[in-house]
C-alpha cells in the first residue's frame, strides 16, 4: 500500500504510469464507458479549508467510477480537536477504503497517513499540492509542442514561491524536464526546495533555475505557469504590498508572453486574482490552458484513486459464495 503525500515518494515511471492511467480513463469516460474501478469503495474527504476544484473533482471521480465519497468538512470531525490526528487516521481508515485530506499544516497529512491502514492522498498542505501536479502534467502531455517530448519542455513558474510552484518544480524535474522559478528575491523557492530540485536533476536529467532575471527565465519557455500572490487562504500581504513586490515585472501579460517561445501556453492552478498575477487577456486567451487544467483535476483524481487502490484485496469468488451461504442460512433462522 502506498500513500500519495509527495511526488518525491514516486519514481519517474510510477508518475508517468499515473499520468497515462489518468488519461486512459479520461478517454474511456469521454467515450461513455465509466470503468467501475472504485465500485463499492468509499472515499473519506477531510477538508480543513475550503476548495472548489479539489472537492468537486474527488467527489465526481468516485461517483463516475462506481464508488462513493463522504465530505468531512472543516469542523465536522474530531481531527486534532477531541481526538488526536493519529486516532482519527486509525478510525477513519477502518471505515472507508481511501482517504484524502486538505490540511493547514503538512505534518497533519503525514501523521494521518502514518496512522492509516488505507491509502491517504495529500489534497494540499502548506508544503505542497501533489494531486494538482498530476492534473497539470496530464494537461502538458495533451498540449506538448509539436515534435517535443516532455524532457524537451521548459516550464517557467512566474511569481510567488507557493506550494504549487514547489510541487511543479518537483514533478517537472522528476520527469527530466526544464524548470524555472522566475520570482523576486525574498519570494523565491528556498534552499530546502532547491536541494530537492538539484537531487531530481542529478537523477533524471533536465535542469532547474531560480532567478529574477527575465532574460534567463523566459526565452525558450513552452509553458508559463503562475499562481496567486497572497497564499491561498491566509492573506499575508495587503494588495498594496503585493503590487509593490510583484508588479509590473511578474504579472503574466501579453508583454511577458512575447518573451517566451512562439507557441507558449499558459497554465494556472486557479483560483486566479484577475488583473493581478495574470491579465484577463491572457487567462481568457486561446493559449490559456487554465480551464482544461481545472478539468484535468478530475482526470487526475480518477487515475490516482485507481492507482492507489489497485492492490486492495477482496475475497476470492469461492470465499464470497461461502460467506453469502453462511449469511443466507442465518437469515433463514430469524423470526
Ligand atoms: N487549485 C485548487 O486546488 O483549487 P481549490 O482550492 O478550489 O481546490
Amino acid at each position: 500500500m502506498k500513500h500519495f503525500i509527495d511526488t518525491q515518494d514516486f519514481s519517474k515511471k510510477e508518475l508517468l504510469d499515473t499520468i497515462n492511467l489518468s488519461l486512459l480513463i479520461k478517454d474511456c469516460v469521454k467515450k461513455g464507458y465509466y470503468p467501475p474501478l472504485m465500485r463499492r469503495k468509499t472515499l473519506g474527504m477531510i477538508f480543513q479549508q475550503s476548495s472548489t476544484r479539489t472537492r468537486v473533482s474527488f467527489e465526481t471521480a468516485m461517483e463516475q467510477l462506481g464508488g462513493h465519497a463522504q465530505y468531512l468538512g472543516p469542523g465536522m470531525i474530531q481531527l486534532g480537536g477531541h481526538e488526536t490526528i493519529e486516532d482519527t487516521g486509525k478510525v477513519i481508515s477502518r471505515l472507508v477504503d481511501v482517504v484524502m485530506a486538505r490540511v493547514i499544516e503538512h505534518q497533519t497529512v503525514v501523521d494521518l497517513a502514518k496512522a492509516s491502514s488505507v491509502p491517504v492522498l495529500n489534497a494540499m498542505s502548506d508544503y505542497n499540492h501533489p494531486t494538482q501536479e498530476i492534473g497539470d502534467l496530464c494537461t502538458i502531455v495533451e498540449h506538448l509542442p509539436e515534435g517535443k517530448r516532455l524532457e524537451d519542455c521548459k516550464v517557467t513558474f512566474v511569481g510567488d514561491a507557493t506550494q504549487v510552484c514547489a510541487s511543479l518544480g518537483f514533478i517537472t524535474t522528476k520527469l527530466g524536464m526544464h524548470f524555472v522559478h522566475y520570482g523576486p528575491e525574498g519570494y523565491q523557492l528556498n534552499a530546502d526546495y532547491r536541494a530537492i530540485l538539484e537531487k531530481n536533476v542529478q537523477e533524471n536529467g533536465g535542469s532547474w533555475l531560480v532567478t529574477d532575471d527575465p532574460l534567463q527565465a523566459l526565452p525558450g519557455t513552452d509553458f508559463v505557469y503562475t499562481d496567486v500572490w497572497y497564499g491561498l487562504y491566509e492573506s499575508e500581504l495587503s494588495p498594496e504590498e503585493r503590487h509593490q513586490i510583484f508588479m509590473p515585472k511578474y504579472q503574466v501579460n501579453r508583454e511577458l508572453l512575447e518573451q517566451c517561445s512562439l507557441g507558449v501556453k499558459f497554465l494556472h492552478c486557479l483560483p486566479a486574482t484577475r488583473g493581478e498575477e495574470v491579465t484577463d487577456e491572457v487567462l481568457d486567451s486561446a493559449i490559456s490552458l487554465a480551464f482544461d487544467e481545472a478539468e484535468n483535476r478530475l482526470t487526475a483524481m480518477r487515475g490516482l484513486l485507481v492507482y492507489l487502490t489497485k492492490y486492495q484485496n477482496v475475497g476470492t469468488e469461492y470465499e464470497q459464495l461461502a460467506a453469502k451461504e453462511k449469511l443466507d442460512s442465518f437469515l433463514e433462522t430469524l423470526e
